[in-house]
């Protein structure tokens, strides 16, 4: 009795350690864990939901193509806004407690560069899904970006308005990508022959709008270039411009998309007709590809909803983390997911072909010229031109020759 019951338990025991042990290699090799951080509150954390919602869309409906029994695991984490310290302590703990196998998303510049040794220290890739400052990728070998940088839209901008205003004015947010936008847009601007009649830099949260848009329209500049976050504050910039009178004073305002995201200008109104801008990506562009993304993204979260730029680089880069899943028959090894990112091309996205130069593990693809009209009724950000195309980001092209 004794010696049988002592069997079964040692028997069960045995049996229940097996099914564990082939449940956690099979979990370990068959469930890729991303660490998705982004904004989800805090400055423009509207924004979040804009990314982590094409990210599980992509997912859904490419889960099919994964190798069998391979699952995707998005664990979420809120970074409240611009917020470095916060950004970091919440991809450490990612890597360490959860160990996921890579780290995506992000918003905002500060928290991109706040995670990235962490990248490098765990050996996680981490693919940047909107942050746009040049340098972030030049931080970590670990590190690919879907996104976009802000030289590569701010140069062809100013090439552009060179040929169009003879006298220019800059307004930035005060941080990384408002930088870059300013440097970027002068140099091209003024080596077109055009001429800057000054820049300024205000705040990241609550600027006072009227003394800086005052300051510009005492100057009397052709155009204005602003580059702002996209969300929330596009729109305050856009009443502000018009509520104190520069259209009227006959300043072309212009800038990167950013300031013309499209899921503010049902929010900006008319006042947004006519505002030129260069980006990457528009929702009402009439390639295939983004029709079809379009489509999926009305059919699955509610006919008004509209996918933006940060969905666009959420998608892209969740494409190119499951080509990388694929490639590997869902086993990760860092080094290799990097290879495989260095390599990578997607002819398919929804804003025309788009590759990662291997050199610098950045984005290459197109740039529109745009202008926002009306289209059956509603804003959009019409695309007028492919005025360049397969871009490189040109910081890195200009640091090349230094
Ligand atoms: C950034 O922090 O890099 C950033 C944030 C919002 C944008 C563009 C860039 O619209």
């Amino acid at each position: 009795m004794k010696i049988s019951k002592l069997a079964t338990v040692a028997a069960l025991a045995l049996a229940s350690f097996a099914a564990l042990a082939l449940a956690s290699s099979a979990a370990f090799a068959q469930t890729i864990k991303i660490g998705f951080i982004t904004s989800y509150s805090g400055l423009n954390g509207n924004l979040g939901p804009y990314m982590e919602r094409a990210v599980r869309l992509y997912i859904k409906m490419h889960e099919k193509e994964l190798p069998p029994g391979v699952k995707i695991e998005l664990i979420t984490r809120d970074d409240t806004g611009p917020n470095p310290d916060k950004a970091k302590q919440l991809a450490q703990e990612l890597v360490v407690r959860e160990k996921v196998n890579l780290l995506a998303g992000v918003v905002f510049t500060p928290n991109a560069m706040a995670i990235a040794p962490i990248a490098t220290e765990a050996k996680v890739p981490f693919v940047i899904m909107n942050a746009g400052t040049a340098v972030i990728t030049t931080r970590s070998p670990y590190i690919a970006r879907t996104s976009f940088t802000l030289w590569q839209s701010s140069y062809p901008l100013g090439q552009w308005a060179s040929k169009k205003f003879k006298t220019g004015y800059t307004l930035v947010s005060d941080f990384g990508p408002g930088h870059d936008a300013e440097e970027g847009f002068t140099k091209a601007f003024t080596e077109g022959g055009g001429k800057m009649l000054g820049n300024v830099r205000v705040p990241l949260q609550n600027p006072d709008w009227a003394a800086y848009m005052q300051r510009v329209k005492d100057a009397k500049p052709d155009t204005l270039m602003v580059f702002i976050p996209a969300g929330k504050t596009a729109t305050a910039v856009m009443k502000n411009f018009t509520e104190l009178g520069l259209d009227k004073a006959g300043i072309k305002l212009i800038g990167p998309g950013d300031i013309t995201t499209d899921e503010e200008l049902p929010n900006m109104g008319d006042v947004a007709l006519g505002v030129t801008t260069m980006f990457h990506y528009s929702a009402a562009a009439d390639r295939p590809a983004n029709k079809a993304f379009v489509e999926a993204w009305k059919k699955e979260y509610g006919a008004n909803e509209t996918p933006n730029f940060l969905s666009a680089g959420s998608w892209d880069g969740t494409a190119m983390i499951v080509e990388a899943i694929k490639q590997q028959k869902g086993k990760l090894d860092p080094d290799k997911t990097m290879e495989i990112f260095k390599n990578w091309k997607f002819a398919n996205s929804p804003r025309g072909p788009i590759s990662i130069d291997p050199e610098t593990r950045d984005i290459v693809q197109n740039e529109y010229l745009r202008e926002v009209r009306k289209v059956g009724g509603q804003l959009a950000n019409v695309e007028i031109e492919t005025f360049a195309t397969a871009l490189k980001d040109p910081w890195k092209e200009l640091q090349k020759k230094k």
